[in-house]
């Protein structure tokens, strides 16, 4: 017998053909059986006629329970009314192995308890469908940067230094050093970028934020490019570009899954560069005048001004020029006033907030130097730093695109818990 995957069921119209899958519901009447049946690549309805199979086929239907993993035979047939557009005429079941008393039923449960059985829920239609994007945009990533020239490296995740800020490290004992876990692989990444040009990371980063947002996660993986001789402006250019193609990727290779999901897929389409840009003494004055009067400058945005601002574009938007004293130490300040730096947040639309953070970074050692000086971050730690402004210095810049903020956004996910496949969050390390 020809044995396939639910995926390729669109090859073998009118052929029969064998596939390994799980039951994931079922429906029956007295001369029908219906079996949605999952395999990992997709959901295809397998029907079960009475009349045209052997007695114990249809027996074995109407009482396989959820979840039991079974070969199922039948000849794949067209259906219209399908998201999937096909169908399997099932000619005969083999039980692999039944399973007893699967947790997650049908029916409606509270999110701790599908938080519990992640391990489980994974299974799910929707939660399939989440992580399918999740590996479009990643494979999307890949794609967009080895177009572009770019060549992958990967940093430290144990590491001595801290670049977005000395308050949300994880400690770890290294031997008989301090270490920590990577919240960003950005100072790396310029040292990367002195030796190839342009270079993009993918990894883990942590957090210890006492966050509990539907946008924080204590681990979370972030794609970091990063840029030698490319300054402010056509950093830009990147990101939105970089941005266009992961939203036109999804849309063009998931289409089950925006569909199993109920993504509104024309506020996707729309998303094509160049994306709008204001400033941040733009964006505090547009909050003064929409009503916002706990906002000042060199206050930072919170999720309901991000918001607000959001909802003004049907695109992301770029805030850029935040007040030095916001951001961190490396970000090159701008030309014309040193209260400001060159950096800029993309801001996703529909309130999923920032995506990315990127700047132009400080490439002049002597302001580098003060500026670790400032931030009480000592000098000896971060020597192999300054370092790369004494040996043919150039100005460089990169941002940071966190992915599950951008799964969040693109399969319309309301909490980033369901973007990743086991989240760390404040209360949860199980499973
Ligand atoms: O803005 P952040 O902190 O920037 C950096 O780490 C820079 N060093 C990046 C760079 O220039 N190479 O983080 C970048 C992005 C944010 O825009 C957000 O999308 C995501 O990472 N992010 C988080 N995602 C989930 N949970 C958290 N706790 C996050 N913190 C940041
Ligand atoms: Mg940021």
């Amino acid at each position: 017998m020809l044995k396939t995957t639910i995926n390729q069921v669109f090859k073998h119209v009118d052929e029969d053909v064998t596939i390994g899958a799980w039951i994931a519901n079922k429906r029956s009447s007295g001369k029908i059986a219906f079996l949605q049946l999952r395999d990992g690549t997709g959901f295809i309805q397998g029907v079960v006629v009475k009349a045209e199979v052997e007695e114990e086929v249809f027996k074995l239907a109407k009482s396989v329970t959820q979840e039991t993993s079974v070969y199922v035979t039948g000849q794949v047939t067209k259906d219209e009314r399908s998201p999937l557009g096909f169908e399997l005429q099932v000619k005969s079941i083999e039980v692999i192995h039944e399973a007893t008393d699967y947790p997650i039923t049908p029916k409606e449960h509270g999110t701790e308890f599908l938080m519990d059985h992640r391990h489980l829920w994974l299974r799910s239609k929707k939660q399939h469908a989440i992580m399918k994007i999740r590996n479009e945009i990643i494979r999307a990533t890949y794609e967009f940067f080895h177009q572009e020239g770019f060549v992958k490296v990967d940093p430290p995740i144990l590491t001595g230094s801290a670049p977005e800020g000395t308050t949300e490290l994880f400690a770890t004992k290294y031997f008989d050093e301090d270490a920590y876990l990577s919240q960003s692989g950005q100072l790396y990444m310029e040292a990367a970028a002195m030796a190839l040009g342009k270079v993009f990371s993918f990894g883990p980063t942590f957090r210890a934020e006492k966050s509990k947002t539907k946008r924080h996660l204590i681990e979370f993986w972030m794609i970091e490019p990063e840029m030698a001789f490319v300054e402010f402006n056509e950093n830009l250019e990147y990101q939105e570009n970089y941005v266009t193609h992961v939203v036109q990727s999804v849309l063009e290779n998931c289409k089950v899954e925006l569909h199993t999901l109920g993504r509104d897929t024309a506020k996707l389409e729309n998303i094509k560069a160049p994306f709008p840009r204001i400033t941040y003494d733009e964006a505090i004055k547009f909050l003064q005048e929409k009503g916002f009067d706990d906002i000042e400058w060199g206050d930072d945005f919170g999720a309901p001004h991000e918001t607000a601002i959001a909802e003004s574009y049907d695109k992301p938007v770029f805030i850029t020029h935040y007040p030095t004293s916001l951001k961190p130490f490396y970000m090159q300040p701008a030309p014309d006033r040193d209260d400001v730096v060159l950096c800029a947040d993309l801001i996703a639309p529909e309130g999923y907030g920032e995506i990315i953070g990127g700047s132009e970074r400080v490439h002049d050692l002597e302001l580098l130097e003060a500026r670790l000086k400032e931030h009480g971050l000592d000098q000896e730690t971060y020597k192999w730093y300054t370092e790369l402004r004494q040996y043919g210095s150039v100005p460089h810049s990169g941002f940071g695109l966190g992915l599950e903020r951008t799964v969040a956004w693109i399969s319309g996910a309301p909490h980033v818990r369901e973007t990743i496949p086991f989240p760390r969050l404040l209360n949860r390390l199980y499973p």
